[in-house]
């Protein structure tokens, strides 16, 4: 069982033998069981930052997905090796733009004529692949908490961004924080032939948003907002900006795991708040403010937890700093020398920006 006392027991075992030798961090959706082992916890951007600056790890163990131990991998040293304890926890998201779909996008903005004019800007919540597009046409990574700086960077660099892969932070962030209109928006969709679009369309936009999404956050409704408000008198509504554009637009406060956490932590006593993001993080900040007297709720009726994120339990855990302990190298995410060379360009922009 995950709360099983001996795997608790091992996990600290195997973590206490390697030592210095390896650093665990875990993103804000993993489970209980998971996140009580990781030396620092955080949302994407944090994480990136925080596995570049442990030069003398050996091991990173990623508690997370697979996008998010890519970029770890190209952003730490050459002796270091990332770990993903299943290798199964990709992400639905990630998955919704392969590199020959975002080749076959570039040659149609191309025919219309309007690459030239194009800077792309790839959700963390992508593969190396994208991330490698993306520097390679001089652009940048976001993750939630700097895609308003990203945009303002590349606005500064061309007149029209091309945002992969989730419609949904592009346009939040373009519509909601930086005052564009929803028709400056047009939506890329890879299963039609030019992305459904007409060159006219491609030319008059300002922001090409890719058809992408979180199959987790893409949930929550406008119903769910309007029904929390019935029921709690007062509530606060605070969403992830990966919600769909009618929620983040209803909703009173918007921003990335980490954003949630400082927002709840600075709350008043007494405070009400119902929160739209994945359920192991909500559950945990309910439990932790009770005590404060904060009342947390998730918006939604329905259980929502990200299935990839769970991937990575206790069990899995345990196997892999068993295994690294006795000196066996597992689950290692390794990306190939040429796509790291320039999704770290990518990734060096966004770790750059003011
Ligand atoms: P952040 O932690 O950066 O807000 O990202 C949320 C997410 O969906 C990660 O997969
Ligand atoms: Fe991907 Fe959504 Fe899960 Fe994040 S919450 S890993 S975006 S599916």
């Amino acid at each position: 069982s995950p709360s099983d006392p001996d795997l608790v027991e091992r996990a600290r075992a195997a973590k206490e033998k390697l030592g210095d030798k390896v650093f665990v961090l875990g993103h804000h959706y993993q489970r209980d069981e998971v996140i009580q082992f990781a030396d620092v916890t955080g949302d994407s951007f944090k994480l990136a930052r925080d596995a570049a600056a442990r030069p003398q790890a050996e091991y990173i163990v990623f508690c997370g997905v697979h996008f998010m131990a890519e970029s770890a991998d190209i952003l730490t040293g050459d002796g270091q090796k990332v770990v993903l304890p299943d290798l199964a926890a990709g992400c639905s998201m990630a998955d919704m733009a392969t590199a020959e779909q975002v080749a076959e996008c570039w040659d149609v903005l191309t025919e219309a004529g309007v690459a030239e004019q194009v800077v792309p800007v790839s959700y963390m919540n992508s593969s190396a692949d994208i991330k490698a597009f993306t520097g390679k046409h001089g652009g940048t990574i976001c993750t939630s908490s700097n895609a308003r700086r990203a945009l303002d960077w590349a606005f500064e660099q061309g007149e029209k961004v091309l945002f992969l892969p989730d419609q949904h932070l592009g346009r939040n962030t373009a519509v909601r924080d930086m005052g564009m209109s929803l028709e400056d928006c047009v939506v890329y969709n890879p299963h039609k032939p030019n992305g459904g679009l007409t060159a006219d369309e491609l030319r008059a936009a300002k922001m090409i948003l890719w058809r992408g999404h979180c199959s987790v956050h893409g949930r929550f409704s406008l119903d769910s907002v309007d029904d929390v408000r019935e029921r709690i008198p007062g509530v606060n509504v605070l969403v992830h900006p990966e919600c769909r554009h009618e929620v983040v637009a209803a909703a009173d406060y918007v921003g990335s795991t980490e954003y949630i956490i400082k927002t709840l932590e600075a709350a008043p006593a007494g405070s009400k708040w119902a929160i739209g993001t994945e359920l192991n993080l909500v559950r945990r900040l309910a439990n932790r403010f009770a005590s404060e007297g904060k009342e947390i709720v998730f918006l939604d009726k329905t259980v929502c937890f990200c299935s990839t994120m769970n991937r990575i339990d206790l069990p899995h855990l345990v196997w892999a700093l068993e295994s690294l302990a006795e000196g066996n190298l597992v689950n290692r995410i390794e990306v190939d020398k040429e796509t790291e060379a320039f999704a770290k360009l990518a990734l060096e922009r966004m770790l750059a920006l003011p």
